[in-house]
């Protein structure tokens, strides 16, 4: 049996979570589907695969959709994992699940977990913190009883509804400052594909997903978000869940 962790993660908050679980559970071959590239490896009927993606408006990112649907496996066993920002994650869960199924997973287990508000970075900011750690770890060695033979309920169940909520995308995209050098880094990283390689100041709205990688991944600032906004976003935000969210597990 090899252990894999496939995480869809712009700005590195869902990958944080992952790799805690990856590594309790013994290590794992990682890889982001956000960065540019396919997923060649065929995942084996022994193989578990930990499957990670961002709620977006309680969604799943329609990118991430199509990128696990696209994976290749004989039948793999898959533990889902949604990663929020502390407010919800609503129809997360019940997407990573149909989307995993699709490509041919069986998924035995399930993890919803916080990590830093991408957006808004003051919402639960630091997080996945100790506290997230220990209890993603108690998570863990569940997700390990689960897999040493643990009878599994088909399908998985998992929170969510249908038909599930809808999600447009988010009014707030990131504008370019005058440090931008034009060096296309966030061009050649953005996972839409949204900045134009050969002028990379400017991006297709339409395409833009407001996932912050280029904000987050600048090495020159030269991608930011609108203070105000973000400020109107955190207080919104705040005032929807004031409380801490923790990790939660689905077996
Ligand atoms: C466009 C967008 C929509 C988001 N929607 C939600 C949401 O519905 N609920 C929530 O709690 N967090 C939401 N978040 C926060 C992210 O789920 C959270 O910050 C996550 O860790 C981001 O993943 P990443 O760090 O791997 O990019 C949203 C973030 C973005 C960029």
């Amino acid at each position: 049996m090899a252990l894999y962790d496939l995480y869809f993660s712009p700005t590195g908050g869902t990958k944080k979570v992952m790799t805690v679980l990856a590594e309790a559970l013994g290590g794992a071959r990682s890889g982001n589907l956000a960065d540019p590239g396919e997923v060649s490896v065929v995942f084996g009927r022994d193989d578990v695969v930990l499957i990670g993606a961002p709620a977006y408006g309680g969604r799943v990112p329609a990118l991430a959709v199509e990128k696990i649907e696209k994976l290749k496996t004989e039948g793999a066993r898959a533990v889902l994992v949604a990663v929020y920002g502390n407010r919800a994650y609503e129809d997360t869960l019940l997407e990573l699940r149909q989307a995993a199924e699709k490509a041919g997973f069986r998924p035995v287990a399930a993890v919803a977990a916080v990590a830093e508000h991408s957006i808004a970075r003051t919402v639960a900011k630091g997080r996945p913190d100790e506290q997230d750690v220990t209890a993603l770890r108690g998570i863990a060695s569940a997700i390990r009883e689960r897999l040493e033979g643990g009878e599994v309920p088909e399908p998985l169940a998992v929170p969510g509804h249908v038909p599930m909520k809808e999600y447009h995308g988010v009014p707030l995209k990131p504008t370019v400052t005058d440090d931008c050098v034009g060096c296309g880094f966030c061009a050649r990283m953005c996972p839409a594909q949204a900045i134009f390689n050969e002028y990379p100041s400017r991006t297709d709205l339409d395409k833009c997903i407001s996932c912050m990688r280029c904000v987050k991944l600048c090495p020159c600032g030269g991608r930011i978000l609108d203070r105000d906004a973000v400020a109107g976003v955190a207080q919104m935000l705040e005032k929807a869940a004031p409380e801490r969210k923790e990790p939660e597990l689905f077996l």
